[in-house]
Order: structure tokens, then sequence, then C-alpha cells
């Protein structure tokens, strides 16, 4: 029920394992007698053998021996600490604080109701502080401490703590950020975490764990707008079908008119279940079941709003970003996105700047590296529904997903929706794709040719071309040097322009195939991310990938229009299998090794290729 929750805090901790943050969190468990005895006594042993503290016991091996618990899958890299005072009760999210700390700060933040940020006594405020500070402020946490660890190393100098909290509080006020409470801690020795130090009888302030424990953090969930993402369509039997989630915030009672976004049908609550039985209204944290007046379609992912108070719903808008992966944002390229419980393709259609996190200046850029934050543009693969993030973290919130390796490659906070986009709606063409295709008396296709410079992929797409020709077939060819001189020349070669070329021809290919035309594409291609995009683009059936594999020595060797030995004397940067790459197709419709024969066989293999996949009779209307 509401209010359940006063007594609950949860926070996290920013910092790497080098500020501490392992043995703060130690240290909690451990002076709030939380460690079990058990536990506590393979502790010993373990922090005789590998802990780094001599005869002390090493709180962090505490926290980082159960690092492997956490590796969960694609969206949690967080694991969640219980502990209890008799005043309140705890969950610290968890994180791994290494290199990539601001994944795991951001996953594990938005459900943070405060953020520890520890700074080294001998360090002061760096750069990540800075940053972590940054994220707070853009994941909405309001409450901040900041703990000064090692304070002991540093004399227990109240001078150095005061200059420290100085500079911190000035920048925190420059980027906004909510109430600052900085504390002198040792996490190793325990002054001020849970008991108070000796050491430093210059300091009033309260211990950690006395301001996590009184620190007001009374929740506005429930004054919000009712919000409930559907999790799981549960249907037992024929007659009964209840949409099942946790109740993000605001209320609902039985009779209330909901909407059903994104599709916007509205109707009724009907009955409301709780784990307990049924109930006349349900509030922010509840896990209900609804069921609703009529027959109503809802799917998982499916936002459940109160149908007077509804959020936007467009399938573009303006967000922040912070980037969390080694592999950098490119803008066009396409990621899937998971806001709630739904998950759409999406891609950034712009990114407006960078932040630079030091002096909070906006700056050009064309990507994202590891931990930087961004403004951008995102567009999804279909209507989503969503709130701004400053309004509702719970339905103003997402995250980025890497197609290929799974991993959580950002989070974002919506800003607003774009509303321009949601005003260009589909023109229905007034003769249809498959009456082009028949008029022409073929299957509409396009056959991409991928492989380094020189490979010969133009070269056996013209002579496959020829023979389409010969036979009766309409083609187009487009081709790298020549998209280059004119739809695409305001491109280069970097990684951002290569994604954003590729895109525009995947887009230029799919035009003419609606236009029932069989297109020929010849590009370098390089990345698999942007193959496996333009595929998608394409009915099934319709794309084929073919791979001009001829090996790199032989592709120099050729060299035919002198590119390499430039490349090789340094003059051409970014150039594919010199200095940037080339990722192998896995699995290409065909491989065709162009060095064994002559283009004419090549060509040939291409349109068995085509004819045995029935692409070359004629089509149906
Ligand atoms: S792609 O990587 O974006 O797919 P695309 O196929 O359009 O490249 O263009 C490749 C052609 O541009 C090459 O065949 C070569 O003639 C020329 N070129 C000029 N600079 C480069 C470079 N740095 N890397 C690769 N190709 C380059």
């Amino acid at each position: 029920m509401a209010g359940s929750d006063a007594g609950l805090l949860r926070f996290l901790t920013c910092g790497s394992v080098d500020d501490g943050k392992s043995t703060l969190i130690g240290r909690l468990l451990h002076d709030t007698r939380h460690v079990m005895e058990d536990q506590f006594r393979s502790l010993e042993t373990d922090s005789r053998r590998h802990g780094t503290t001599g005869e002390d016991v090493d709180l962090a091996l505490l926290v980082d021996g159960l690092e492997a618990e956490r590796e969960q899958g694609i969206t949690i890299d967080v694991a969640h600490r219980y502990f209890a005072t008799p005043r309140r009760a705890f969950i610290v999210a968890d994180t791994p604080g290494h290199e990539q700390y601001t994944r795991n700060m951001a996953t594990g933040a938005s459900e943070a109701d405060l953020a520890i940020i520890l700074v080294d006594a001998r360090k002061g405020v760096l750069t990540q502080t800075r940053r972590h500070a940054t994220i707070c402020a853009l994941l909405g946490i309001r409450r901040i401490v900041l703990a000064v660890n090692k304070i002991d190393l540093m004399e227990y100098d109240e001078a150095l703590f005061n200059r420290i909290t100085a500079e911190f509080s000035a920048f925190a006020e420059k980027i906004g950020l909510g109430e600052v409470v900085a504390i002198p801690v040792s996490a190793r020795y325990g002054d001020n975490v849970v008991e108070r130090s000796h050491a430093m009888a210059w300091y009033e302030g309260p211990t950690l764990l006395e301001h996590l424990e009184t620190v007001d953090v009374q929740s506005d969930l429930a004054t919000r707008p009712f919000r409930l993402s559907v999790q799981w369509v549960s249907r037992p039997h024929a007659d009964f079908r209840g949409f099942a989630g946790s109740v993000a915030t605001g209320s609902i009672r039985v009779g209330d008119e909901i909407a059903i976004l994104p599709a916007g049908r509205t109707t009724h609550v009907d009955r409301i279940l709780g784990p307990d039985g049924e109930l006349d209204e349900a509030h922010a944290g509840d896990a209900v079941t609804i069921t609703l007046q009529t027959e109503t379609d809802a799917s998982r992912g499916d936002l459940i709003v109160h149908a007077r108070e509804r959020p936007a719903v467009a399938d573009q808008f303006a967000a922040r970003l912070v980037w969390m992966t080694d592999e950098p944002l490119l803008p066009g390229r396409g990621y899937l996105m998971r806001i709630g419980d739904r998950w759409v393709p999406a891609s950034v259609t712009a990114l407006k700047y960078r932040l630079d996190v030091d002096s909070q200046e906006h700056l050009a850029a064309r990507g994202l590296g590891l931990n930087e934050i961004g403004e951008v543009n995102i567009a999804a693969g279909a209507p989503v529904a969503f709130d701004s993030y400053a309004d509702n973290r719970a339905t103003g919130g997402f995250i980025l997903v890497d197609r290929f390796t799974n991993t959580t490659a950002a989070a974002g906070m919506i800003l607003h929706p774009l509303r321009r986009a949601t005003n260009i709606h589909h023109e229905a063409p007034s003769v249809e794709k498959a009456a082009r295709a028949a008029a022409k008396g073929q299957q509409p296709t396009c056959i991409w040719f991928t492989g380094l410079s020189g490979s010969g992929k133009s070269t056996i797409a013209k002579a496959l071309e020829a023979k389409l020709h010969a036979s009766g077939k309409h083609t187009m060819m487009l081709d790298g040097d020549n998209l280059r001189h004119g739809l695409n020349r305001d491109l280069g070669f970097t990684d951002a322009d290569r994604v954003e070329n590729i895109r525009r021809v995947g887009e230029t290919a799919k035009l003419m195939t609606e236009a029932g035309l069989i297109v020929l594409c010849s590009f370098i291609s390089p990345f698999r991310a942007e193959r496996d995009m333009v595929r998608a683009m394409f009915p099934e059936g319709e794309f084929f990938e073919v791979f001009v594999d001829t090996p790199l020595e032989d592709c120099i060797k050729r060299d035919p229009k002198g590119l390499y030995a430039k490349a090789m004397r340094g003059e051409i940067p970014n150039f594919t299998g010199i200095s940037s790459p080339y990722e192998r197709p896995e699995f290409p419709d065909l491989r065709l090794d162009a060095v064994k024969g002559p283009p004419q066989d090549a060509a040939e293999t291409a349109l068995k290729l085509l004819a045995d996949a029935g692409r070359l009779a004629a089509a149906s209307a």
C-alpha cells in the first residue's frame, strides 16, 4: 500500500574501488552488524590471503567477492544489497566500480533516493567526481552525500575537508544539483561511517549512517499521474484476461477510465487483484493484475494510464544520453531501446552536443565515447508512450542496447517529444509496389556487394547487371564512388560517416525496389551493424548479401585506384583494411572468391543465387 516504503531508503555509491567504495559499503554492512558471523570469519581468512590492509580485515573483499553474482544479463549490472537498522531499512544499488562506472551508476541510479559521491581526500574533486555529480543531476537524484574518504591519510585535516567541500558545492550549484551534505570519513577505520570519529572533533555534522537514517525522502510517486507498464498478460483460461505489472506512479480505482498506450484504446477498470486478493484501489509500488470492463487488447510493454492524464506518444523525441560502452555511439546506427517493458528498434538521428563535464560546455561532436554525456534526437521504430524524465523517472527513462553484444550501451532520459515527426504520415501510393513489379515482369530485389576497396565488387556487380539487363530485367546500380559525388558528398570516411553513408544507400535502394527494380549495391560497408540494418529494411527474401572475399594482400597488389599505396604512405586516413576496420560477414548469402577467376564467372554465380531463390521469375501482381 502507499507509504509502506516510508522507512526505506534506496541509495547508491559513486566512485571507484580506489576511492574506497567497496570498503565503505563493507564498513556500513559490518558496523551495522549486518555481516553474518560466518561470513565475517571467512572474510578474516580471505583478507589475510588477498587483502591489502595487513592485519585488519579488508572490508572491500566483502563486497568485491560477490562480483560474479552480477553477470545477470543485459540490463542488470547492479546487485542490490539490503541492510537495516532499528530506524530504517536500506537498499544499496551496488555497482562494480571499475572503468565502466557510469554504466553501473546510471543503471542503479534510476530508482535511487540518494547518492553518495566518494572522493579520495588525497585527490580532491576530479573530473570523475564532476561526471558522477552531473549524472546524478541528469538522473534526478536530488540528495547527495559527498563522502570525503581516506581523510586519515591526510591527518584528519579540517581545512582540506573544507576546501574540497567548497569546491564541490560550487560545482553542484552550477549544475543544479540539490542538497549536498559533506562528511569526512575513513571507510577503512570506520571514522564517521557508523561510529563517530574521535580523531575529528572539529566535525559536528552527522555520521554517514545517521544521515542515511534521518534524511527525508518523502516519495512523491503517489501524487503523479497513474502509470502501469504491462509486464505480462495473464490468461489462465479463456474467460479471464488480466494485465499484470507494478504501479509505477499514481493510483487507480475500480471503475476508473483508462487508456492503453501507445494504441490509445480506452475502457474502464473492472477488477484489481493484489497478491492477497481483490482491491478497490492500487497505489505506486503495488504489484497488481488489472482486468478491464470491455475486452481490450493490450500486450507486454503497453502503458496503462488514466484516460485524462496521458503521457506523450511519439516515435521521435529529444533525450540526454549517458554512453556506457567502449563501442562509441554512432548516429544512424540501429540499437534496441527498452522503455519500461517495451522493446523497440531505435537510432540516434542527431547528436546535438557532447557535454564537457568540467566546464559544462556544450561541444560539437560526431559520436559519444565511453562515459560521455550528450543530447540527442532519437527515432524509434514504432510509437512509444512516455513522460519527460523530469516529470516521471519511471516512464521517461530508457536504455539503448547494442544489438550484437546485448550490452547496455546507454542510459537515456527523455526531454520532450519532437512534434514535427509525429505530424509526418505515410502517404499511400496509388500504384502499389507489387503492381509496379508485375508491370516489369520481375521481383524487386536488392543485391548488396560488400568487401574491401579494390576487391572487385563493382566489377562483378556491373557484370551481373549487364546479364540481368540482357535478359530483359529492369535494374539500377548504386556504387560508393558514384553516390559520394552526389547524395553523399557531405560524407567522409570516419566510422560515423560510413554509418550514415550506408543508411542513406539502404533507404535509396529500398525506394528503388518499391519502384519495382532489381537494385545492385556496391559498397565497402565495413560494419556488420549497418549491413544488418539494411537487410532489416527489406521484406524477408528480398535482400541478398554477397561478400566479395578478396584477401587484403590481393587488394593491395591490385590497387586499381592507387589508394592503398597512398594509404600506406599515411596520406589517406581511416583507409579500410589499413587504418580502419572491415568486419567480415558471418553469414552472407553468397561468398565470392574473386581472385580465383574472371568477374564473369562470379557474376554467373550471383545470377544463379538469384535464380535459385526464385527472384528472376515474373512476379504475380
Ligand atoms: S563505405 O565504407 O562507406 O561503404 P564506400 O563504398 O561508400 O565506403 O566508398 C569506398 C570508396 O571510396 C573506395 O572504393 C575508395 O575508392 C574510396 N575511398 C576514399 N577514401 C577511402 C577510405 N579512407 N577508406 C575506404 N575507401 C576510401
